[in-house]
């Protein structure tokens, strides 16, 4: 396993939009398996990483590889829907007058499978993740971890290898939270997946993640299990952004 091919690389990746440059030289690989998290204050470039990976975004420069391709080559760019992610956010794009079933489908296209296998595989995972008989309901009739469910659902279309988690839980009530954090968990293993998980909440990432990436402003601070960070910090904001957030986490 340790030879394998990285799942995912960012190499020397830089992205610039006519206001600034938001990411610098970004660099890191995830192996097959993995699950890290992706850490940083607001703004440091967590968003739009996930964003690049899944092929919605193109760097300025630099390569995004996934499987050891390279997705971003000048006359070649795969298309998300060629790539293997799934991506949940929290803001799940879910139009009020659009029932789960749609937005759950809406996740396929680009997909080749015929219509009978999709709506099979959608049931398969609709009774797996108990929420069959849901489906035609409106994003307001159905509770967080009900929507957090059917997002998981849209991102894991067959061939979607790669987790892509944007503060998936930030509505959920801790509770909820606990509970999806056990089904992501769950799903990861048993779907064999690679998962980079992004999040507010240091505890939730400590509890699925094994390895922390680091950002501030577009930048990898740090990289390494939660042990290096804690005891071997590179720069006191380090040290200050853990101790920061579970201050934070305290005092909520
Ligand atoms: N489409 C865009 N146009 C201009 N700037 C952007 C765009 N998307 C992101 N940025 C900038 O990139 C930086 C990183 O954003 P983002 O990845 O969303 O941060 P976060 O870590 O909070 O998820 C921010 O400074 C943001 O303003
Ligand atoms: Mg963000």
């Amino acid at each position: 396993m340790s030879d394998a091919l990285p799942k995912i690389e960012l190499i020397r990746v830089v992205k610039r939009f006519e206001t600034g440059t938001a990411l610098h030289d970004i660099t890191f690989s995830v192996k097959p398996g993995e699950r890290v998290a992706l850490l940083g204050p607001s703004g440091a470039g967590k968003s739009l990483t996930l964003r690049l990976i899944a092929g919605l975004e193109k760097p300025t420069s630099g390569q995004v590889r996934i499987d050891g391709r390279l997705m971003n080559a000048l006359r070649r760019f795969f298309a998300p829907s060629r790539r293997g992610t799934g991506l949940v956010t929290q803001d799940m794009p879910l139009h009020p007058q659009r029932d789960a079933l749609a937005f759950v489908r809406s996740g396929f296209r680009g997909k080749k499978m015929s219509s009978e296998d999709r709506n099979r595989y959608i049931h398969e995972m609709m009774d797996r993740l108990e929420v069959a008989g849901k489906e035609r309901r409106l994003p307001h009739q159905l509770s967080g971890g009900e929507r957090g469910r059917f997002a998981l659902i849209r991102a894991l279309a067959p061939g979607n290898r790669i987790l892509l988690l944007d503060e998936p839980l930030s509505a959920l009530d801790p509770h909820q939270r606990e509970e999806m954090i056990d089904l992501i968990r769950t799903l990861h293993d048993e779907m064999s997946l690679t998962t980079i998980y992004v999040s507010h909440y240091i505890e939730e990432a400590q509890s699925l993640c094994d390895r922390v990436i680091l950002l501030r402003n577009g930048r990898v601070i740090q990289q390494g299990t939660w042990m290096d960070l804690k005891y071997k910090p590179v720069e006191p904001f380090v040290r200050d952004y853990l101790a920061m957030t579970t201050r934070f986490r305290m005092v909520r």
